[in-house]
């Protein structure tokens, strides 16, 4: 590499890769990550294809805008906020659920929260303490980094294995061989999945949904990426085909859907949980040692959600009821606003392809992945640090799947979101560079 003339200054960049202190990018936070980038570019002037954070690409859905500029008039500002959520809200993502995953949740377990990372870490905390003899949440891999961070936080245990090796009927035995320790009280997946964009089929999430029935274990679904696995339209409301889900297999499940990545919300920090009725009201003795109740949605909510910050932020409550509510109605056809990540990756994962490239998560089980907000890559030949170090030269940052719980060491996550489209061309030149320096 040494005098090689590379996109980026190369001495620049090994400068302030060194000037970092990252003992190792392959290991590095994508915060971190995004702060080298920032320092590379104010120091040479080079735009960076970004490719390292999840942050929404397009501007926040309008109706939502409107719906809390109007609240905010009107005063709701000065008032807190229900903990349970505003009425109209929890009315309206029930609707949805029904509308769009053919799922009856009642309002009362329709819940709001600062963000779908409050939401898990409200839901983290209380299934911890629902059974004395379960302390385990098992994670299927690869995942969001930051609920790990979470459980650290909270000084709580978890397990994970990669699905990687895990498709269809495998799924079984494997899950089986964790629930079997009588040690797990909840399974957490993101379906799509960050950051693989793998999806589960509907023979998995029912061999999840059997299996939670089984060991009495509750499945927290994660739909951060709600109706985005474009491969199906799943923007009609009330019409097949419904965004696939384990509800349709157990009662024992806790939905999270963030607004952050469908309706491009993510400053206003607001998600929604699902508790499913069966849960809501189900009695654990064991929550009496730390609430005055036994029954999960009411310990969740006034034991947990309450001292953590009373309440999700009152307007932008209304934003999302509007939002819901225009998507329920068929007047905000919020699949199609964000199709565009699809449009993108398809082209990316060309252009990746075409230069060495290899998409490393790149099935469901018999079907190629769809194309989405993620997509992880490698290049023969190359391990996930050096790779990731190396495209830093090419002005094309990413974040290295070893933060995620993956096990294929070579691999890269791509956030298509940022990228805009005229930049794709910029990103095919760097990467026939990197080819042709870097050849097979
Ligand atoms: C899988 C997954 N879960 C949860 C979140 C957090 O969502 P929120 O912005 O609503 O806190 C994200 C955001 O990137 C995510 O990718």
């Amino acid at each position: 590499m040494m005098n090689k003339k590379t996109p980026i200054d190369y001495n620049v960049v090994t400068e302030k890769i060194k000037e970092s202190g990252l003992r190792s990018l392959g290991t590095a936070t994508i915060r971190e990550i995004k702060k080298l980038v920032d320092e590379i570019e104010n120091a040479t002037g080079e735009k960076f294809i970004r490719m390292e954070m999840g942050i929404p690409g397009l501007p926040p859905a309008q109706v939502g805008v409107k719906g809390q500029i109007e609240a905010l008039q009107r005063g709701v500002a000065a008032i807190y906020p229900d903990i349970r959520g505003i009425p109209v809200l929890k009315d309206e993502f029930s609707r949805f659920l029904k509308l769009f995953m053919d799922i009856e949740v009642n309002p009362e377990g329709c819940v709001p929260t600062v963000g779908s990372m409050q939401g898990s870490f409200a839901t983290f905390l209380t299934l911890n303490r629902i059974r004395e003899e379960r302390d385990t949440t098992l994670f299927i891999d690869p995942g969001f980094p930051v609920h790990k961070m979470q459980h650290k936080t909270l000084n709580i245990k978890y397990d994970s294995f990669d699905v990687y090796n895990y498709r269809g009927e495998k799924l079984r035995d494997k899950l089986e061989s964790y629930f079997k320790t009588g040690k797990i009280h909840s399974i957490l997946y993101s379906n799509p999945n960050n950051p693989s964009w793998i999806c589960f089929t509907d023979e998995e999430l029912k061999i999840i949904g059997d299996l939670a029935n089984k060991y009495d274990i509750i499945v927290i679904e994660d739909l951060a990426y709600f109706g985005m696995d474009f491969r199906k339209d799943y923007s009609k409301p009330g019409k097949p085909p419904y965004q696939p889900t384990v509800a349709k297999y157990t009662d024992n499940y806790i939905l999270m859907v963030s607004s952050s990545k469908i309706f491009s919300y993510a400053g206003e920090r607001i998600g929604m949980l699902a508790i499913s009725n069966k849960l809501y009201d189900k009695s654990f003795p064991n929550l009496k040692r730390f609430y005055a109740n036994d029954k999960l949605g009411y310990s969740m909510i006034f034991g947990t959600l309450y001292p953590l910050s009373s309440g999700t932020s009152h307007s932008a409550q209304y934003a999302l009821a509007a939002l819901f509510k225009a998507v329920n109605n068929g007047e905000f056809n919020f699949v199609e606003y964000v199709k565009e990540y699809g449009e993108k990756a398809k082209i990316m994962k060309r252009i990746f392809t075409e230069n060495g490239f290899k998409i490393v998560y790149d099935t469901d089980v018999n079907q190629p992945i769809a194309d989405g907000f993620y997509f992880t890559f490698s290049y023969p030949g190359m391990d996930a640090e050096e790779l990731l170090k190396n495209l830093i030269y090419y002005g094309i940052s990413a974040i290295s799947l070893l933060i995620t719980g993956s096990e294929r060491k070579e691999g890269i996550r791509a956030c298509t979101s940022l990228i805009q489209m005229d930049e794709l061309p910029l990103l095919e030149k760097r990467l026939k560079q990197f080819h042709k320096d870097h050849p097979l």
